[in-house]
């Protein structure tokens, strides 16, 4: 079992003008594994907010995975990936590899992607887009890691070469 937040990009969303569906589909996908979500806000796309939040939820809060959904485009206003780099101690790129890898099979658009995975301390922080079908379908591309991802940075798992023999 992990703890997870979801922290939802958006100008709009944040005014209420537009219903957070992606973050219901975060939540519907992961309601599918052993996860408890603790925290869910939506944060306008403001540099400043986005870092306070995946501090906060990181450090304070010690959650094991931060997902964060929009804001990864080309937008004058998209700056999550920026705000992620500005947190995290160690990049994870085979995520973001595969997530543009496999969603490139589905649209061109995948390659404006700059969504960045990386870690703060025990906390893996997982950069998805703004679409809810984007969501959905980065989220089945690296679902299959992701508790391994977490048992090993929490120190929990065995050796990995053991347990593949
Ligand atoms: N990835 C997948 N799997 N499916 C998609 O439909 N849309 C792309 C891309 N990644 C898409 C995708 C589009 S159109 C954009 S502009 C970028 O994600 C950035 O989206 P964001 O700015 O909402 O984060």
């Amino acid at each position: 079992m992990f703890t997870a937040g979801i922290l939802t990009i958006s100008d709009k969303g944040s005014r209420g003008e537009r219903h957070d569906k992606s973050g219901e589909v975060i939540r519907e996908v992961l309601s599918n594994m052993d996860v408890r979500i603790v925290n869910y806000e939506i944060v306008p796309d403001e540099k400043g907010l986005i870092i306070e939040k995946l501090i906060k939820w990181a450090d304070e809060d010690n959650l094991d995975v931060l997902i964060t959904t929009g804001g990864t485009g080309l937008t004058p206003r998209d700056v999550t990936p920026e705000a992620t780099l500005a947190v995290v101690d160690r990049i994870v790129p085979g995520f973001a590899e595969a997530m543009r890898t496999e969603s490139l099979k589905k649209t061109p658009h995948a390659m404006l992607s700059r969504a960045v995975v990386g870690t703060r301390g025990k906390c893996l922080i997982i950069n998805l887009p703004g679409s809810p079908k984007a969501v959905r379908e980065c989220l089945q591309v690296i679902l299959p890691a992701l508790p391994h991802a977490v048992e090993t940075l929490k120190g929990e798992a065995g050796e990995c070469g053991v347990a593949e023999a």
